[in-house]
């Protein structure tokens, strides 16, 4: 990996991460102490991104130079009944990184969002570029991530013409990278199926919605890779290629454990197909989940990070290969 602009960096202010104990967060981690590259990581009990105090006493005290925000409210059925609370969090808490970030020189924001900003629209991938919403199609989670992406388009948006600034110039940057069906260290669907797939003789997935599984660390490695880059703010769509839906995952995950030694006697034909409209949840989910990533291609192509850009079949074997050898370990 090459980490071009770094060397802008201040190193007597810090990368700030927030969402340490997430899926993401637990990934940054890792990657950013391989890289050796210092970084403070907040959880929680550190700061509490729904009281706006919290949050301007932590920049405050840190001045980071770089912000990485990996937390998000992420219960999507909940957030139907925690509106306040989603918005305060998904929306409030990234424009006031968003703030801070913009008025510090060669500074840098990433921010995660997803896929839920678009509302079966398209039949298609989505590019950046497409609309989003409409808003009242949206689940609560999904809209509050959109007024987030928004709220850190319209702080940059002021600051400075920041569609032209480039890392030459002192100006700040921002990148929303909008992912999907995040798996890593967590609880997450990979780990439900599998848990079930040991305990029941049958199995009944989603076969209607269709998207692409992203792995946590990959997403962290194309967060670091991006703040170290001389591209232009903006938003990027981060998953691997390839698409499959839940009920495909569910499979290819299951017969990948099996492959792997793990006691799972469930056979692939019971894992049955069922339409989302059998599995009625508080928060809608879209059906189409696809988001066309040329464009987060071609940015890491230009900086050399690899010339292997994943499948998320790959992602989705090595994830489970792994975790079968943790859980047969233990
Ligand atoms: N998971 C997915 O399938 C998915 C799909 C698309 C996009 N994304 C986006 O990807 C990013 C990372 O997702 P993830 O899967 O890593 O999420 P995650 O595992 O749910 O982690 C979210 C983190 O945010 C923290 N958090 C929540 N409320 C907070 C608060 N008030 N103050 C401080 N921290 C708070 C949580 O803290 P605690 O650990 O203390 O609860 C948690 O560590 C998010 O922006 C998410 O919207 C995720």
């Amino acid at each position: 990996m090459s980490y071009s602009s770094f060397e802008l960096l201040d190193h007597s202010r810090p990368i700030l991460v927030f969402g340490r104990d997430g899926q993401v967060g637990r990934a940054l981690q890792i990657c950013l102490k391989d890289l050796q590259i210092p970084a403070v990581f907040l959880g929680r009990s550190d700061c509490d991104l729904a009281s706006e105090s919290s949050m301007i006493e932590v920049l405050n005290r840190y001045q980071p130079q770089v912000i990485m925000n990996a937390a998000a409210y992420t219960a999507v059925d909940k957030a139907e009944s925690e509106h306040e609370l989603a918005f305060a969090i998904n929306s409030k808490a990234p424009e006031l990184m968003a703030r801070y970030i913009a008025n510090v020189a060669h500074g840098i924001l990433i921010h995660y969002s997803t896929d839920y900003v678009f509302a079966d629209t398209k039949k298609d991938a989505y590019l950046e570029s497409d609309p989003v919403g409409p808003v009242d199609h949206l689940n609560v989670y999904g809209q509050s991530k959109l007024s987030g992406e928004k709220a850190i388009e319209e702080v940059f948006n002021l600051s400075e013409d920041f569609g032209h600034t480039s890392y030459q110039d002192k100006f700040s940057r921002y990148f929303i990278l909008r992912t999907s069906w995040v798996y890593g260290d967590g609880g997450n669907f990979i780990r439900t199926m599998l848990r079930l797939a040991g305990e029941r003789d049958q199995l009944k997935v989603v076969a209607d919605q269709v998207g692409a599984p992203t792995s946590a660390q990959w997403l962290a490695e194309v967060g670091v890779q991006m703040a170290g880059s001389r591209v232009g703010s903006g938003i990027y769509h981060a998953v691997p290629d390839g698409e499959t839906s839940w009920h495909g995952l569910a499979v290819f995950a299951i017969e990948t454990a099996v492959g792997c030694g793990e006691g799972i006697e469930i056979k692939s034909e019971n894992i049955r197909a069922i339409p989302a409209t059998d599995y009625p949840l508080p928060a809608k989910r879209p059906y189409n989940s696809r988001l066309n990533h040329e464009k987060l291609k071609r940015a890491l192509s230009e900086m050399a990070y690899t010339n292997h850009y994943p499948h998320w079949q790959e992602q989705v074997e090595a994830y489970v290969r792994n975790y079968v050898e943790q859980s047969l370990k233990s």
